[in-house]
Parts: structure tokens; C-alpha cells; sequence
């Protein structure tokens, strides 16, 4: 066990945990924060996918032991009142179908929008092509990322 304090949407967090514990157990099964959802456990699917000091990484390959000092930033924290553009990009693009993969795919595009704000069409399907989404919303996706680019 170890005690790791990380910034989690804001606020100081302290862990005490295993700190090979993945973020996104700790963020789900001791935190509670169940926003961030698991997939597929292995880094492949993109569902669990956080903010670290800003960029878009899978939170199920991420020790805790990574974070001291770090900034983590879940879909619960990406605006205050679910306003943030991509958010309401997302309401008005009616994107979510099943809903289940959508806080990774929101997380991946805020990522990338911040990086890069007006992204071409094979920006968005490479840096996208991480999330999956088995209701097949890519078009819908990627509809709501280009109504944010400037
Ligand atoms: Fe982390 Fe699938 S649950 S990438």
C-alpha cells in the first residue's frame, strides 16, 4: 500500500492503495467516480480514457503510482454543469446511441481540440481512432468535433 495525492478535477486526492492499482479502478471501485467506464481493460478500446495534465490517455493502463503530483480530469470534471463545447456539441449532434463509450470519445475529442482546434477530417479520424464505439457513431462523432473546430 502506498499514499499517492494527485489533483483529481480540482481538488487534492489521496489514495491509499495498491499503486500498481490502474486510475481507473481506483476512479470507479474507490473513488466512485463511474463516469469513466471500462471496456476492455487492456487499452484497446478507448472507454476509460481520462485527462493527464491535459492530454487524452487510457486510465486502464495507468498505475496509480504514475500521479503524485499529477493532474487527472474525468468526464465528471471536464466543465462544471455539462457545458463544456464538446459536451454540447454532443447534445446538439445527438451523437450518444448506446452511450456507453461516449465519456471516452468526449474525453479524446476535448483532447484533441485543445491541441489542435481546427483539425482536418484525417486529423480527427487518427487522433479518434483510438475510441471505439460498437453502435458505429463515427459519423456522428465526428459531425459534432468539426461544429467546435474554429
Ligand atoms: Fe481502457 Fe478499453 S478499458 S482502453
Amino acid at each position: 500500500m502506498a499514499n499517492i495525492t494527485f489533483k483529481l478535477n480540482g481538488k487534492s486526492q489521496t489514495l491509499t492503495a495498491d499503486p500498481q492499482m490502474p486510475l481507473l479502478w481506483a476512479l470507479r471501485d474507490v473513488i466512485g467516480l463511474t463516469g469513466t467506464k471500462y471496456g476492455c481493460g487492456v487499452g484497446q478500446c478507448g472507454a476509460c480514457t481520462v485527462h493527464l495534465n491535459g492530454m487524452a490517455v487510457r486510465s486502464c493502463q495507468l498505475p496509480i503510482s504514475s500521479l503524485a503530483n499529477q493532474e487527472v480530469t474525468t468526464i465528471e470534471g471536464l466543465s462544471q454543469k455539462g457545458d463544456h463545447p464538446v459536451q454540447k456539441a454532443w447534445l446538439d449532434h445527438d451523437v450518444a446511441q448506446c452511450g456507453y463509450c461516449q465519456a471516452g470519445q468526449m474525453m479524446s475529442a476535448a483532447s484533441l481540440l485543445k491541441t489542435n482546434p481546427n483539425p482536418s477530417d484525417a486529423d480527427i479520424d487518427a487522433f479518434m481512432s483510438g475510441n471505439l464505439c460498437r453502435c458505429g457513431t463515427y459519423l456522428r462523432i465526428k459531425e459534432a468535433i468539426k461544429s467546435v473546430a474554429q
